[in-house]
């Protein structure tokens, strides 16, 4: 079977780092396409990968010499970056958040739904990650017993200066909301928000402290500080009935020097997810040919929008807010 052609819009940090897992060593795949809004920068990943260069997003997504496209370009772009792959048919790999409003969100379910096929993949990696993967893994097999807390935490080494308290919940934590209803396989119905104070070396934002309630009624706890200084850190216990897993931290070794014992943390989320990127590629790729995939659907994307919309109304009203109970459609079993 010949290799899918995969275009990249948004050659930035993580479509050049999609790009470089991709032609490292993808089964079946190649990339063939690359775009974007700085055209240096386009050229500059298409040398290194002997990509093809396109003038702009509708052009590379209409060719006859693509297969299937992946959006890396920033959160507005994702709408109707994604409407123009499922006009054109196209399977499309939408970097999170799958778009920047619920209303944008919920025109990308209407246009994939009336095309008829499923073609929209959000880029939520952490469900490749093989420690989630090893706790939901746990959680489904029993022998834990029921979940009860789900303690997240999500630590940068130091945030972008654009990023606000509001965007500490809708753009860094949108992974914990699609991981926490992915693991525990429950929806979120209810969100509080408690902010500390800024930290003085970052005082333009407030870390935020996140409280979900899930359906079954299982509690999940979120820290989401992008100024801890020390690295890039994220965590997770699940706590049952009778016991706990958590995810350990990473990298998998313990580093032992100079009066130190512990672990290396890695400076951002590259390194820390890695592997969880390259088996959310294979995996979307598989799924070109039909295979089964558990990646992010549009819906969930949707749901995720719905949760961080919720925190944020929490946060500005200091009061516990309700996440509507959405019927999933049918289309999205
Ligand atoms: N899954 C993850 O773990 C993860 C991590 C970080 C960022 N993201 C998401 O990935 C996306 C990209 O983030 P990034 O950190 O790579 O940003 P970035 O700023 O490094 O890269 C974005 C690139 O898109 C280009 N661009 C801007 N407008 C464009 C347009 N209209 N058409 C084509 N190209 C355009 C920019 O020139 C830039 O090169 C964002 O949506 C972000 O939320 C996901």
């Amino acid at each position: 079977m010949p290799n899918k052609r995969i275009g990249i819009i948004g050659t930035g940090i993580m479509g050049s780092d999609h790009a470089r897992i991709l032609t490292a060593g993808i089964a079946d795949a190649e990339l063939a396409g690359v775009q974007d809004a700085s055209r240096e920068r386009a050229e500059a990943l298409a040398t290194e990968t002997g990509a093809r260069v396109f003038a702009d997003p509708q052009s590379l997504i209409s060719d006859p010499d693509i297969d299937a496209v992946m959006v890396c370009s920033p959160d507005p772009t994702h709408h109707p970056l994604a409407l123009a792959a499922i006009a054109a048919g196209k399977p499309v790999m939408v970097e999170k958040p799958l778009a920047s409003t619920l209303a944008e969100a919920k025109d990308v379910i209407a246009a994939e739904m009336k095309h008829g096929r499923r073609l929209v993949q959000v880029g939520f990696m952490r469900r490749f990650d093989p420690g989630y993967c090893a706790m939901k893994a746990e959680l489904t097999g029993g022998r834990l017993g029921q979940a009860l807390f789900l303690h997240c935490i999500h630590r940068n080494a130091i945030g972008p200066d654009y990023l606000t308290s509001d965007l500490v919940i809708s753009s860094s934590a949108g992974h914990e909301f699609d991981i926490a209803r992915f693991l525990l396989d429950d929806e979120i119905v209810a969100a509080s928000v408690i902010s500390p104070r800024a930290s003085r070396l970052a005082p333009n934002r407030q870390p935020q402290f996140i409280v979900l309630e899930s359906a079954s009624g299982i509690v999940v706890d979120i820290e989401v500080f992008v100024d801890c200084g020390y690295g890039y850190d994220v965590r997770g216990e699940l706590v049952c009935e009778k016991g706990t897993i958590s995810l350990n931290p990473s990298p998998a070794t313990t580093l032992r020097h100079a009066g130190h014992d512990g672990y290396q943390t890695p400076p951002d989320w590259r390194p820390r997810f890695a592997e969880a990127y390259r088996i959310q590629m294979q995996a979307w790729v598989d799924a070109l040919s039909g295979r089964p995939n558990d990646g992010a659907s549009a819906w969930d994307g949707y749901r995720a929008i719905q949760v961080t919309e919720a925190c944020l109304k929490a946060s500005r009203t200091g009061t516990r807010i309700a996440v509507p109970d959405d019927v999933r459609p049918g289309f999205y079993a």
